[in-house]
């Protein structure tokens, strides 16, 4: 029997969401691979660097100990304070442990606070170019993603004006991305503090995603639960993936008042319950441990970040910002639409990234995934010589296109 006869259909909820645009390149590329066809992949969202050592022995230690049972839902004691004095040494926030959860990754603390917070039709202000993610997890919690662009000529800073004008009584939340996926820009201060008002005056969350806090190139970033003060509106959302090289680990954690932590743990007990056992072992070392790893991780990046924009800026009509952490650059490269290849006129960030697929074997990301069509995404987390191959195919493919 057909299962269409039998099935009575999919839940509006998931019908809304739409599958990540990144995913159809990254499945083009995987076809092309499993051809045969040599593929750079430039389009990666994890640092290429191998968890350190000493956070692996930690897991081991914790299995051969016995460790391998259910924790506390919202995670270990020990954990919970190791965040906690992370928090303090790293970002100036001081958190106690009952205002910490530790949920699968740095997502799933993020669904757990959209779900703890969403009502149908609320309202969540969401500044594009953004990661993925945030429209598509707001409205799977049943909330109204409410986007304002930002511009590169401003660093990817929100026009705080436009954030004030959009606020309504429908508005529950501000969410913010520094350092960004995609753009890596990093917020000043200023703007920082100003969120923070804006929150305040208005009543409304500000959740925070500082999963990159560590890869900054110019200074440190703010996080805006330090300026708030004891824990009120700022959720602070962060993760050991991209910092420890840790993205297959799956622990991110949260901090907030611990009234929200509760309502988050709720969803938590009734949806995964605790985070992997090991993994959070793991995660105690990464966070109280030796710290060198990650200056040298961020100095090669840097490096590489260099490299990137350096034959960027080499090719006419192409503009990128110069990203201040994560390991992304976000170059406009609008000024080659309209060009043709293969008796196709290229008009958008996908065909671009098809294009760069195809004809040099180059694995991007496109821009409309994250709210920016006249941009691709190009991580930088790959060898510094798979990097560099990769970034002379894409100059002579779009110098080949003029
Ligand atoms: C902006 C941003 N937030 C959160 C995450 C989630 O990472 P994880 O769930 O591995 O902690 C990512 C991963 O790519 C990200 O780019």
């Amino acid at each position: 029997m057909s299962k269409t006869t039998t099935w009575r259909g999919f839940s509006e909820r998931v019908l809304q969401i739409q599958p990540s645009m990144t995913m159809e390149v990254a499945d083009r590329a995987k076809t092309l691979k499993s051809q045969g066809v040599e593929i750079i992949d430039l389009s990666v969202g994890e640092p290429d660097f191998d968890t350190p050592d000493h956070i692996k022995q930690a897991a081991v230690k914790a299995m051969e100990s016995g460790y391998t049972k259910y924790t506390k839902n919202v995670g270990m004691d020990e954990l919970r304070e190791a965040v906690c004095a992370k928090f303090r040494r790293d970002n100036e926030m001081e958190y106690t442990p009952e205002e910490i959860i530790i949920s699968s990754g740095g997502k799933h603390v993020l669904f757990n606070v959209m779900m703890a917070l969403l009502n149908p039709g609320e309202e969540i202000i969401i500044f594009a170019p953004y990661w993925v993610t945030f429209t598509e997890m707001a409205r799977l919690a049943g909330g109204e993603p409410v986007i304002i662009t930002t511009k590169e000529s401003m660093s990817y800073e929100p026009d705080i004006g436009r954030v004030r004008r959009a606020i309504n009584p429908r508005t529950k939340a501000i969410l913010i991305n520094s350092p960004g996926n995609p753009t890596g820009a990093v917020y000043s201060e200023d703007t920082i503090g100003a969120l923070v008002d804006l929150a305040r005056e208005h009543g409304v969350f500000l959740i925070s995603d500082e999963c990159y806090d560590r890869v900054t190139y110019n200074g440190r970033h703010v996080s805006p639960a330090s300026l708030e003060g004891s824990p009120g509106l700022v959720i602070t959302v962060q993760s050991v993936s991209k910092p420890y090289a840790m993205t297959g680990w799956r622990i991110g954690y949260g901090g907030a008042n611990s009234e929200i932590i509760e309502q988050m743990a709720k969803i938590q007990s009734q949806s995964t319950s605790n985070a992997n056992s090991i993994a959070q072992y793991a995660a105690v070392e990464a966070l109280t441990g030796a710290q060198s790893f990650i200056g040298e991780m961020v100095g090669e990046y840097r490096r590489r970040r260099d490299h990137t924009l350096g034959v960027l800026n080499r090719i006419p009509g192409v503009t990128c910002s110069t990203p201040q952490g994560a390991f992304y650059v976000f170059p406009n490269i609008a000024q080659y639409y309209g060009h043709s290849y293969d008796g196709k006129t290229l008009s958008s960030s996908l065909d671009m990234s098809y294009y760069l697929l195809d004809e040099t074997h180059v694995a991007v990301v496109p821009g409309g995934g994250f709210g920016a069509d006249d941009h691709i995404r190009i991580s930088y987390a790959t060898s510094m010589q798979e990097l560099q191959r990769g970034m002379e195919r894409i100059q002579l493919a779009l110098e080949a296109l003029r």
